[in-house]
């Protein structure tokens, strides 16, 4: 199989994680922080070390705490549901979010009557920060919610700015980073936000069942915990501890997920993935956008792109076009809308319902970049014949 779907979740994994998983899964996966014996307290200081690398990854240190969750999408119901809404209040989403932050907000909505705006954008798709300016003065931001790279598009979103632009109306500054911790250098003071989200199994090469956020200690108390549970802390007390992060963490760490997650770290340290992955996320657009037929869905001109990008081909809908680089050359991609709602009103690609998506990791070749190329050029509709009719419509 050739694998483009990194943007779902990176694979491979590095060896190093396999191995580290298979061994301390044999040989130490206990439960952290109740047991008081030696294997669960060597497990507390893995999971104590695992949060100091994240905060260094991120300049963090001193500045933030580390929240482990069990996937991205329990981090940032966490966060968005976790915040003290009242009628009225006004959330502002940039038309790149992934339903992990619409979908809560849109409860929000209907529960307590938030209001959620879009960020304006401009014709060619990139955020506006003249009008975003204007957004926040009429409407003061209450949360501002930023995916750092489109899951659909590969559009590295000017986080740092708009954050600076909503500061001082004290909104809570969200940066969904499920797309980009270990991709992208993120600098936590730099970038004024109040949490920074993140996914384990994607590029940060950890398995999946790892996720988390980084908070800024200053911004504690604006959160409520949204699971409640044990955690080994003040087990007598009915409420959850006060202080962090046991405060938002309840359940059984995923001690297994974590020394994967420690493992991936150190393997990360000795690599550059943006550098490292430009010259072929570049190679795809440009490969993508010379063939005849094919629309490209990318950044924006003159923005960084991310090697995650969707494109459509003219006389097929994106489900028959992945299910035919499946059938006929054994390529893996996704298809459809990438659960990303609103971008795709914006991208006019109603009647192909939905993008092909390609996305690479730092085990993608050229080789096999310039194979996709090749498929995607000689796509005809004879090679639709023998697919069943459930794939084609990407019930799968
Ligand atoms: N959010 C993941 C993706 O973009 C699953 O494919």
């Amino acid at each position: 199989m050739i694998y483009l779907d990194n943007g779902a979740t990176t694979f491979p994994k590095p060896e190093c994680v396999y191995e580290t998983v298979d061994r301390f899964g044999r040989t130490a996966a206990v439960n952290a922080g109740r047991g008081a014996y030696r294997a669960g307290r060597e497990a507390s200081a893995m999971i104590r070390q695992v949060r100091q690398s994240l905060l260094s990854l991120c300049d963090a240190r001193g500045q933030a705490e580390v929240v482990f969750t069990h996937s991205v999408t329990v981090a940032l119901n966490q966060l968005i549901l976790g915040l003290d809404w009242k009628e009225g209040d006004t959330a502002y989403v940039s038309p790149y979010e992934h339903n992990a932050v619409l979908r809560p907000l849109q409860m929000l909505k209907k529960t307590k009557g938030v209001r959620m705006e879009e960020l304006a954008l401009s014709p060619d798709l990139r955020l506006e920060l003249d009008a975003i300016a204007k957004q926040f003065e009429t409407r003061p931001p209450k949360l501002v919610s930023l995916t750092a790279i489109s899951n659909v598009t590969g559009y590295v979103l000017p986080a740092e700015e708009v954050f600076r632009l909503a500061r001082p109306y004290g909104s809570f500054n969200l940066l969904d980073a499920s797309q980009a911790m270990g991709l992208l250098r993120l600098r936590f003071g730099q970038l004024r936000a109040d949490a920074v989200a993140f996914a384990g199994h994607k590029t940060l090469y950890a398995p999946f069942g790892i996720a988390g956020f980084l908070l800024r200690e200053s911004r504690e108390k604006l959160l409520r915990e949204v699971v409640t549970g044990g955690n080994g802390k003040n087990s007598l007390s009915l409420d959850m501890p006060s202080y962090l992060p046991e405060k938002l963490e309840s359940s059984s760490l995923n001690t297994v997920a974590i020394a994967g997650l420690q493992a991936s770290l150190e393997w990360l340290k000795d690599r550059d993935p943006w550098r490292e992955e430009q010259p072929l996320a570049l190679r795809l657009r440009k490969g993508l956008e010379a063939i005849p037929g094919v629309t490209v869905y990318g950044a924006p001109e003159g923005t960084e792109q991310a090697g995650v990008i969707s494109f459509n081909v003219e006389g097929f809908r994106a489900n028959e076009v992945a299910a035919i680089l499946d059938h006929r050359h054994d390529i893996a991609v996704r298809a459809g809308h990438h659960c990303a709602a609103l971008i795709h009103r914006r991208l006019n690609d109603a009647v192909y319902d939905g993008t092909v998506r390609a996305s690479i990791g730092l085990f993608t070749t050229e080789e096999e970049i310039d194979a996709l190329l090749h498929a995607v050029s000689a796509i005809d509709r004879e090679a639709l014949k023998g697919i069943s009719a459930d794939i084609l419509r990407g019930n799968c």
